[in-house]
């Protein structure tokens, strides 16, 4: 808080409530002020990494949404003028920089524009200082900020969830917009020109509860239509870590890729994305298989790369707790900065997919996929198993993710009748498309509770297919990849014994739609990158089914979004 002509600072880690019992944060005297709740993406989540961050005179508060992904040279420059940076945070560069423009001469908000120019990355960030106690500076790039407009005062957050209760008349401002806020009006600028726009007023007949939804009936509908945005945020990994894994990786001699549920299922997808890019062999293993397993067989020279959205799965900690102590090289893949995975990993990566409120796993499991073929990619050029032309193809493919996922959500919008009515359904892929298979038979099974059995479709022949009776829904993952032909095979022998056939296939592919008695077309996407798209139509379809059976999608029956006990 603004108070008395200087800046008041309360801030901590732990849980909100109890902070606010701790330090009194409602009795906080002013009434200008900035707060922020953290989703890590650098720094543990600590008293020096908690926001607001101040300059070196105290006379400047920041607290910042996004990730800054030029903070290490910024705050080297910064270093290297004197500046003194507590956190380990790259938010905390945003106050310094300020404050440097400042001590150039600028004025507050030309200093705060100055600053601003600088960043690269996402940012919603907002800005008190001394020197002009009355004044909220803020700015967005690539991160929601709105004003809140209220009777004799203003306010701003980055999801209209925290305005709800004291105004409905909102401005959402726009990528690039810099505002200037005090409590009896506010002017929005141009970061890039300075000069001033109109911005309308937006009347959001919504309760709070709703808007935490932001308007979807349920988390997990919300988190499977983020997933373009959470896929470009994936997108935008800090390269010196996939980097540092691939080093890491490439030092191993046996390489496990180790998780549960989903994360397994994304180390499946990752094993084919190692062996294909970077001609490296991995095991993927479920993590608590992986003790009785391999514990024998582990040493100096293993290295286990662990993924998991929580970072607190209990059979991922005591399977890593396990090859520790017989010195295995430990890496990690999570959502969740300061888990107890960030602490036990040598190094980690960071999905960047946001918090993922339903229980099951959609957009953290995408991202998961992005982030293994970003590492399998950087592993492959670092092997010299690819040519820099392919590696060009390769991004290029990458990018267009988001676009592709998109255009996926748009294929089914209700549940497949003869699905949800069936005893049970088999799911079937090939290749890479059979972790697309596996993913989408627990997507299936923990929201719509009905059986669901997956095989690698070239197994159907040594037993599973004599489970196969008139009318039973087999689902075949069949992207344009070079098992095409096979899976027309595969497709008319469950035809021949009278299955109901789903395919779930390439848009432009007559021949396999004709096939099909149900087709859901995916748009063109790199057949290794495919279980990014080809999961879509699954997480919908579970879904729906889940909501004509009367079952809660955000809490399925049973089950709990981290398994933290064994
Ligand atoms: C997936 O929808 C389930 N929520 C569950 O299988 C989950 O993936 C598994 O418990 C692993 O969780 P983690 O990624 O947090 O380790």
């Amino acid at each position: 808080m603004v108070y008395a002509g200087e800046i008041l600072v309360r801030k901590d880690a732990g849980r909100i409530d109890e902070i606010n019992a701790r330090l009194k944060l409602e009795s906080m005297p002013g009434t200008v002020g900035i707060a922020h709740t953290r989703w890590a993406t650098h720094g543990a989540p600590t008293a020096v990494n908690a926001h607001p961050h101040t300059d070196c005179s105290g006379r400047i508060a920041i607290v910042h949404n996004g990730v800054i992904e030029n903070y290490l040279a910024l705050k080297k420059e910064l270093l290297d003028l004197d500046h003194s940076l507590a956190s380990r945070t790259d938010s905390e560069v945003i106050a310094h920089l300020v404050e440097e423009y400042l001590r150039r001469g600028e004025q507050l908000e030309q200093a705060f524009r100055r600053a601003l120019q600088r960043l690269e990355g996402s940012y919603a960030v907002a800005l008190v200082s001394s020197l002009s106690p009355e004044k909220i500076l803020a700015a967005r790039r690539d991160a929601p900020l709105i004003i809140g407009v209220g009777k004799g005062f203003n306010m701003l957050a980055s999801d209209i969830t925290a305005l709800l209760d004291m105004t409905k008349e909102m401005v959402f401002l726009h990528d690039g917009d810099m505002v200037v806020l005090t409590a009896s009006g506010y002017v929005v600028l141009r970061i890039d020109t300075g000069e001033t726009v109109e911005r309308q007023v937006k009347v959001v007949d919504l309760t709070a509860e709703m808007a935490e939804k932001q308007g979807y009936p349920h988390f997990m509908l919300k988190e499977i239509f983020e997933q373009p945005e959470t896929l470009r945020n994936s997108l935008k990994l800090q390269t010196e870590y996939v980097d540092l894994l691939a080093e890491l990786l490439d030092r191993g001699r046996t390489i496990f890729l180790l998780g549960a549920g989903t994360s397994y299922n994304a180390c499946v997808t990752g094993s084919y994305l190692f062996s294909q890019l970077a001609r490296l062999p991995t095991l993927p293993v479920i993590a608590s298989e992986f003790i009785p397993n391999y514990g024998a067989s582990i040493g100096v020279d293993t290295v286990i790369l662990a993924v998991s959205q929580s970072g607190e799965t209990a059979d991922v900690l005591s399977a890593l707790e396990y090859a520790r102590m017989r010195a295995c090289t430990i890496l990690g893949i999570t959502n969740t900065v300061g888990s107890t995975l960030t602490r036990v990993s040598r190094a980690y990566v960071l999905q960047n997919a946001g918090p993922e409120i339903g229980v099951a796993a959609t957009k953290t499991f995408t991202s998961q996929v992005l982030v293994l073929a970003k590492i399998a990619l950087r592993l492959a050029r670092l092997r010299g198993k690819i040519a820099q032309y392919e590696i060009d193809e390769f991004n290029s493919w990458l990018s267009r993710i988001p676009q592709a996922v998109s255009e996926a959500l748009t294929r089914v919008n209700e549940p497949v009748r003869r699905l949800a009515e069936s005893k049970v359904v088999f799911i079937l892929g090939r290749g890479v498309s059979y972790s697309t298979a596996l993913e989408g038979r627990l997507k299936l099974m923990e929201l719509s509770y009905i059986p669901c059995i997956t095989y690698p479709a070239g197994e159907s022949k040594h037993g599973p297919i004599s489970v196969i009776e008139s009318g039973i829904p087999v689902i075949f993952v069949a992207p344009p990849d070079e098992y095409r032909k096979l899976n027309i095979g595969s497709i008319m022998e469950m035809k021949a014994r009278g299955a109901y056939t789903v395919v779930v296939g390439d848009a432009l592919d007559q021949e396999l739609k004709q096939l099909a008695d149900y087709y859901i077309e995916m748009p063109k996407i790199h057949p290794l990158l495919s279980p990014t798209t080809y999961i879509i139509p699954f997480q919908l379809l579970a879904y729906y089914t889940a909501i004509v059976k009367g079952h809660d999608p955000d809490k399925p029956r049973n089950l709990a979004k981290s398994i933290t006990v064994p």
